[in-house]
């Protein structure tokens, strides 16, 4: 199990524009995946983008089995992970609910995203993926998409009143606050 150190807003490795993977099941991507999800796992994160954790590459990981201590009331969403995404707004709905980032710590803002989605791209076996989804899901896939375009949730965020530390947002909730 390799953590691997999550790159903190005021990186320029974080406002890079990845590149394409081009080599899919391969030894080095299996491994990379593997530090990527041993590394989200182990800061409760909802998702992980290479770019954090300093490699230039069109990939994402997210989702879970059980739901996550940093968000334990939304819903699960199916471990992911995904290479070269493409995300396409199936409406122009959006909703507002608040987002925290392991590159940002400490810190939630109110970020308002596309509420219906259809994304596509690869898995690590070079399999396509193509999903239709909403809500929280919907949600993940914009912002660790983001990070592979050099956006942080931040730069998302339209009304600076509702951006704030998590331990005074939050402070009535029993929320796990180790970001
Ligand atoms: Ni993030």
């Amino acid at each position: 199990m390799t953590v691997r150190d999550i790159l903190k807003m005021g990186d320029a490795r974080l406002l890079r524009m990845a590149q394409k993977v081009t080599d899919f099941d391969s030894d080095e991507l299996h491994l990379l995946i593997t530090d990527m999800l041993d590394t989200m796992r182990a800061a409760n994160g909802a998702g992980l983008a290479a770019p954090q954790i300093g490699v230039d590459l069109q990939l994402v990981v997210f989702g879970s089995f059980e739901r996550n201590p940093r968000y334990p009331d939304r819903p699960v969403v199916q471990p992911t992970v995904l290479i070269n995404p493409t995300i396409t707004p199936l409406s122009e709905a959006e909703e507002s609910d608040w987002e925290g980032c392991l590159s940002v710590p400490g810190l939630r803002g109110m970020v308002p995203r596309w509420a219906h989605v259809r994304y596509t791209g690869f898995d690590q076996y070079g399999d396509a993926i193509d999903r239709t989804v909403d809500g929280f899901h919907a949600r993940v896939v914009q912002h660790e998409c983001d990070h592979l375009w050099g956006k942080l949730y931040p730069m998302r965020v339209r009304d600076f009143r509702q951006f704030g530390f998590t331990e005074v947002l939050f402070a009535e909730m029993a929320v796990n606050q180790d970001d």
